[in-house]
């Protein structure tokens, strides 16, 4: 079993000066012995600076989006190939890029392709919004974008994949404090996640892929959805831009993710 893995999103904050400082502060924190993988994800132009003191033995750098080409005209994007020396994990389809920036289901599994092609973890992101969970339509809406955002891939791709769970309607506005899931939808949530990519993509990938949980996770909160089964750890936003709070985060995840995988082994 992999280590529980930590993804800090810092969205569209900090300038590359403040994102090299606030690395510092959570590497200054960590002891290295931590039991999770943490990756930060800063904005583009704080990817190279950021990679100058990045501490690896602590910690790893990963991209919040790339483009699906590797190079073209497209005035404006980044593509994974420029950025794949500095990063060893990318995000794909989060919710904001999907809603402000137009990536619907055919872009997303084009940057999946880009991502592995690159030799990149992609953090693919998924969840249903607040009308469709009052529908009874999480399951469906799971479903559909696992099939469209997955299909280019194979199964053996799919096994490096880490997949993250993210209702919109409890992502925050910044704070790490919005409106929470409660354990037991989390927990129908992955479930389906995983029985969905058995049906897609066979035994073994729904075994391996990795499936995160996004969506105002704070220091409060963090040991206690650590313990739903079939959670491997957490997309972290605003809470991550806060390195004390960040740290708690990560280690309770280390912590109760070691001691799921020995209860597991138990069974
Ligand atoms: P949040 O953001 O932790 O601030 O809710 C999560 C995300 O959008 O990735």
């Amino acid at each position: 079993m992999s280590n529980p893995l930590v993804v800090a999103n810092w969205k569209m904050n900090k300038t590359p000066a403040e994102s090299v400082e606030l690395v510092q502060a959570i590497q200054d924190r960590l002891s290295g012995n931590e039991v999770a993988d943490i990756v930060l994800c800063p904005s583009f132009p704080a990817l190279h600076p950021v990679s100058e003191i990045l501490d690896t033995n602590k910690v790893m750098l990963g991209a919040q989006d790339g483009h699906f080409a590797d190079q073209g005209t497209y005035t404006g994007a980044v593509s994974m190939s420029q950025i794949r020396n500095l990063i060893d994990y990318v995000m794909v389809g989060h919710s904001e890029r999907r809603q402000y920036f137009g990536d619907n289901n055919e872009i997303v599994a084009r940057k999946m392709q880009a991502a592995l092609r690159n030799e990149l973890t992609p953090v693919l992101c998924i969840g249903e919004n607040a009308t469709e969970r009052h529908q009874g339509e999480t399951a469906r809406v799971i479903h559909d974008q696992l099939h469209m955002d997955l299909v280019m891939l194979t199964s053996q791709d799919v096994q490096k994949v880490v997949i993250t769970y993210e209702p919109l309607w409890a992502i925050s506005q910044g704070d790490g404090h919005g409106e929470t899931a409660s354990p037991e939808q989390i927990k129908h949530a992955v479930a389906h996640i995983r029985e969905t990519i058995e049906g897609l993509h066979g035994a073994k990938a729904a075994r391996a892929v990795r499936v995160l949980y996004g969506g105002s996770v704070n220091a409060d909160n963090a040991s206690g959805y650590m313990k739903i089964d079939g959670i491997n750890g957490f997309l972290v936003g605003g809470a991550s831009l806060h390195p004390e709070e960040f740290i708690t985060i990560a280690t309770v995840s280390g912590e109760n993710g070691s001691e799921k995988e020995e209860s597991q082994e138990e069974k």
